[in-house]
């Protein structure tokens, strides 16, 4: 046998979390077909991986990528960071099924603007995306918030019987087209006024197709813990797994709450199903609203329609330069984004390094002044926080954005490095891969991420994407959900 590419000499780490240990991959098609000691075997190209990790490729477990898929299909933001699945449609916030006229509301401009949603069917976009392919491959929630976008005339009311019946109905024909579930954003106003009944009955049509429930919690400050709760009723109720998105404590009197969080996860684990990602910086990123800014120590401008060169600045500076208090400031400023710093350091690191604990960049490609989460958020776990704090071993930070992700999303064959399991790999420098993206500048590409390869071709190397875009839409499968501990 003549295999295409052998990667040899290199360290494996494969995504199990199992230790380190030196051995070549040989590549043939897409899958992975050889691991071992491969000096005498034949191939295309031999690529010499001395002193290098081989890992499977990261799954980003939470992401706004839904139109950046079709729209930068090179998304060296995420090919940058060895990311080679892309998991969208998170916090309600989907870019299908809505067919859009007008501008979207907040938070829906995070994802584009009116042009972006253009797909009435969640199988549509995923034709979109099977027709002119991106680099990574994707699979996609459905936001509730869309639903309700697609549905209700007002969002500042519960959803009435007949828009409960008919956002069922749109959602159990995304799942049937292959969503993997349904997502919430019950912080933001399209869906703050859904009661948990609405979003049982609703994740109960998700569960039906097997599917799982990610949700942005209705509070993230001083109601956090009362959220979880609802999170986790929703989960029996609706008997679906629950993925807690982006988990964190907001705001200086809510720090340490997590530590109480993840003990309630813990317990209530051992009767439901629950995942959760979080990504590492004490910083959040959204639409500018005053809730957000209270809750926080200092706040930049991510982006703004009316005052664009307020992008990367800080709020508190503007708004005494313009002599505005800041809620005027806030108001001059929408629509915009915001970047909040509102969490502890502590939390963060307690968050991460729970061992269930998925990793998820949140980033928010649209911005044109992002979080540096967009470009940096993989290599900070490895480098930052497994390298030099050593806050978990290597093994087990590949772990939580390899393995674990897939196994939560019921990505199969993906998340190992295995003979038959796609070739989805990253290949990178243990001693020198850290995140180079941060506040000031934050679209800057991280060190030591080598090459990337998704389903077996190489998509960055050289410190560039190469072009090639082998990514796929993924559908749900739901014999491959898998959560056990
Ligand atoms: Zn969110
Ligand atoms: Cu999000």
């Amino acid at each position: 046998m003549i295999y295409d590419t052998i990667l040899h000499g290199g360290s494996l780490i494969d995504g199990t979390g199992a230790a380190v240990r030196a051995a070549d991959v040989a590549i043939a098609g897409d899958r992975i077909a050889a691991i071992g000691d491969l000096g005498a075997a034949q191939a295309g190209s031999r690529i010499d991986c001395t002193g290098r990790v081989v890992s499977p490729g990261f799954v980003d477990a939470h992401t706004h990528d839904d139109a950046a898929l079709l729209d930068f299909p090179d998304l060296p933001m995420k090919t940058s960071q060895g990311v080679t699945t892309v998991v969208a449609g998170n916090c309600g916030t989907s870019l299908a099924p809505v067919d859009l006229d007008r501008e979207p509301p907040p938070p829906f401009d995070l994802l584009g603007g009116r042009a972006a949603y253009r797909f009435k069917r969640f199988g549509d976009w995923r034709k979109a995306l099977a027709e002119t392919p991106a680099a990574v491959n994707s699979i996609g929630l459905i936001g509730h918030s869309a639903l309700r976008l697609g549905t209700m005339d007002r969002f500042d009311r519960p959803a009435d019987a007949g828009e409960i019946l008919a956002m069922a109905k749109m959602l159990d024909g995304a799942m049937r087209e292959g969503a993997v579930g349904l997502s919430t954003g019950l912080f933001y106003a399209p869906a703050r006024m859904a009661p948990t009944r609405e979003l049982v009955e609703l994740a109960r049509v998700a569960s039906a197709a097997g599917g799982l429930y990610a949700t942005h919690l209705r509070n993230e400050a001083d109601y956090l813990e009362e959220a979880v709760e609802e999170a986790l009723a929703i989960g029996i109720a609706a008997d679906l797994p629950v993925v807690l998105s982006h988990h964190k404590a907001a705001g200086k009197s809510n720090h340490g709450k997590v530590a109480t969080t993840l003990a309630r996860i813990d317990a209530a684990r051992k009767t439901q199903r629950i995942a959760l990602d979080v990504y590492p910086y004490v910083a959040s990123s959204t639409v500018l609203t005053g809730d957000r800014v209270r809750n926080s120590a200092k706040v930049l401008i991510s982006w703004s329609k009316p005052i664009p060169e307020a992008q990367g600045r800080d709020l508190a500076e503007l708004a005494a330069e313009r002599g505005l208090d800041i809620e005027a400031m806030c108001a001059a400023l929408q629509p915009a984004g915001g970047i909040f710093f509102m969490m502890d350091e502590d939390d963060v690191r307690r968050v991460l390094a729970w061992p269930e604990a998925m990793v998820g960049s949140d980033g928010l490609p649209h911005d044109t002044h992002p979080h540096p989460r967009l470009w940096g958020t993989f290599p900070r776990v490895l480098g930052h926080y497994a390298r030099d704090l050593k806050l978990f071993p290597l093994e087990e930070a590949v772990r939580k954005m390899t393995s674990l992700p897939a196994r939560r999303f019921g990505l199969k064959d993906r998340g190992v490095l295995r003979a038959g399991a796609f070739a989805d790999i990253a290949v990178f420098d243990a001693a020198s891969v850290l995140d180079q993206a941060n506040f000031a500048e934050p679209k800057r590409v991280a060190s030591g991420i080598e090459r990337v390869f998704v389903n077996g071709t190489c998509v960055w190397q050289n410190g560039t994407p190469t072009g090639a875009r082998p990514g796929r839409a993924l559908a749900l499968d739901r014999a491959a959900l898998d959560y056990a501990a």
